[in-house]
C-alpha cells in the first residue's frame, strides 16, 4: 500500500475526490493547508500589478491505495488537477506499513 498526499487547488478537490471514488477509494482524509512551492507563494498578476502573498491556500487529500492502483490513480489525478499554470500542486507518495480497521481488527488492504 501507498499513501498519497495530494495537494491541489481548492477548486480541483471535487474532481480529485471523484477520481478516487471511481477507483474504489471512498475513504479519504482532507484538510485545508497553506503552503508554497518554488514561486514562494507569489501571485502572478492582479489588475496589472504583482502581489506577493507568503503562503497560498490549497487542499491536501490523503488516501491509501493498493500498490497496483498507485500509478493509475496518480496519472488520473494529474490529468484532472492540471491547469498548466504554476501552483497546480504536488503528490507525495509514501510506503505504508499497515492499516487496521479499529471496529473489526481487519488489517492491511482489507482495512482500506
Ligand atoms: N518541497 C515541498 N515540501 C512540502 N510541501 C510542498 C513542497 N513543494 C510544494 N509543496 C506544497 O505544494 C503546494 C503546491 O506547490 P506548487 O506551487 O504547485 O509547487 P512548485 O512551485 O514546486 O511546482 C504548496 O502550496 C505546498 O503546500
Ligand atoms: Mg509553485
Amino acid at each position: 500500500m501507498y499513501k498519497l498526499e495530494i495537494i491541489v487547488r481548492d477548486e480541483k478537490v471535487t474532481e480529485v475526490i471523484d477520481v478516487l471514488e471511481r477507483f474504489g477509494y471512498a475513504g479519504v482524509t482532507m484538510y485545508p493547508v497553506e503552503g508554497r512551492g518554488r514561486q514562494k507563494g507569489l501571485v502572478e498578476q492582479f489588475r496589472g500589478r504583482k502581489y506577493e502573498i507568503p503562503f497560498l491556500p490549497k487542499t491536501k487529500i490523503e488516501v491509501l491505495v493498493r500498490n497496483e492502483d498507485c500509478e493509475k490513480v496518480m496519472d488520473r489525478v494529474m490529468e484532472v488537477a492540471r491547469t498548466d499554470t504554476v501552483g497546480d500542486g504536488k503528490i507525495f507518495v509514501y510506503p505504508v506499513i499497515d492499516v487496521v480497521r479499529i471496529r473489526t481488527g481487519e488489517k492491511g488492504e482489507c482495512a482500506l
